[in-house]
């Protein structure tokens, strides 16, 4: 007679599951407890927060994506500080739309230099959130 009988298995359906809720428990606490640090909310300035709203009324998610969120009409930008600098951000931005046949446009927005500063800590602070090193490609 095998040793396999209905109440093992019960017990192992039951138990397998038992073990596994209390792992997602687990792992969610973990999770949930390290975004505070991940964010690095204490580095949010007045001027981040400037920044953000910039971002917002400006609907750059429109067209963007940050961290993975947003349209995928032209490149993630949660990356960009680090792949371009602020220099380039900078005159990226004043210097559009560059007209170039072929190339998706991005429009002017005619940013004072006050909103464009606010834009790229914005970017800077975003680009330095731990992500755990995602997108795993630095153009993603
Ligand atoms: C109507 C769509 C649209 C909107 C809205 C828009 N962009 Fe763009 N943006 C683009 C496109 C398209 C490109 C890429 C163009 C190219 O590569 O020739 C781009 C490129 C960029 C780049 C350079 C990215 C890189 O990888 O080199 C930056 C920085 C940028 N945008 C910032 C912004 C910010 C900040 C806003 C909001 C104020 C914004 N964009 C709003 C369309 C848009």
């Amino acid at each position: 007679m095998s040793r396999f009988t209905q109440n093992s298995s019960r017990n192992l359906f039951y138990g397998g599951s038992l073990f596994f809720f209390f792992v997602l428990i687990g792992l969610t606490f973990d999770t949930m407890g390290g975004l505070s640090k991940r964010d690095h909310r204490e580095n949010i300035t007045p001027q981040v927060a400037h920044g953000k709203r910039i971002w917002e009324a400006n609907n750059c998610v429109g067209c963007h994506t940050i961290m993975g969120e947003g349209a995928y009409f032209a490149p993630e930008l949660g990356n960009v500080y680090a792949r371009r600098g602020p220099d380039f951000i900078k005159g990226w931005i004043q210097s559009q739309p560059t007209g170039v046949k072929g190339r998706r446009q991005m429009p002017q927005f005619h940013l004072t230099e006050e909103e464009l500063d606010a834009i790229i800590a914005f970017l800077k602070w975003t680009g330095e959130i731990n992500n755990a090193k995602w997108p795993p490609n630095v153009e993603g």
